[in-house]
């Protein structure tokens, strides 16, 4: 994450993936992590923080209507706790398996995985 902020691989936003996000209450909570922890680099090398796009994958039999349901309270909370000016967070749903091709060649900035599996060619 440190090598992310110093070395500016992002710019003006960062994309983010979650890889078989799931659709259970912790699918919001790790993407509130990793802005969490972008905004607190972000601060402490003095750089502004990107606006979010967060690419939220799993299979195509995925409940991403609850994700989606839950995303008002969920944009409701940033705003409050990072103020008004932060990002904004644009959270958009990517789904299929990621054992196949999912967005556009180099299109994603950072990938988070917290299934044993393994991916190709991100
Ligand atoms: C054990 S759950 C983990 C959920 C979440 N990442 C977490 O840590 O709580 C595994 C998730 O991976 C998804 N998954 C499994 N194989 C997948 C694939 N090939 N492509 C996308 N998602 C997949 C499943 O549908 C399931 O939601
Ligand atoms: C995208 O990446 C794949 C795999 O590396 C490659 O075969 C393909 O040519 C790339 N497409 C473009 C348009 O760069």
């Amino acid at each position: 994450m440190k090598g992310i902020a110093n070395y500016g691989v992002f710019k003006d936003y960062i994309t983010v993936a979650d890889l078989g996000c799931s659709s259970g209450t912790n699918t919001l909570l790790v993407v509130s992590n990793i802005i969490d922890i972008v905004h607190e680099v972000c601060q402490e090398n003095n750089r502004e923080v990107p606006q979010f796009h967060v690419c939220l994958n799993d299979l195509f039999r995925n409940d991403f209507n609850t994700i989606f349901k839950s995303l008002p309270d969920f944009y409701a909370n940033l705003k409050k706790n990072k103020g008004e000016a932060f990002g904004p967070c644009f959270v958009s749903a990517v789904p299929g398996s990621f054992y196949g091709r999912l967005l556009p060649n180099k299109s994603l900035h950072l990938v988070h995985c917290a299934t044993s599996n393994q991916w190709l060619d991100l």
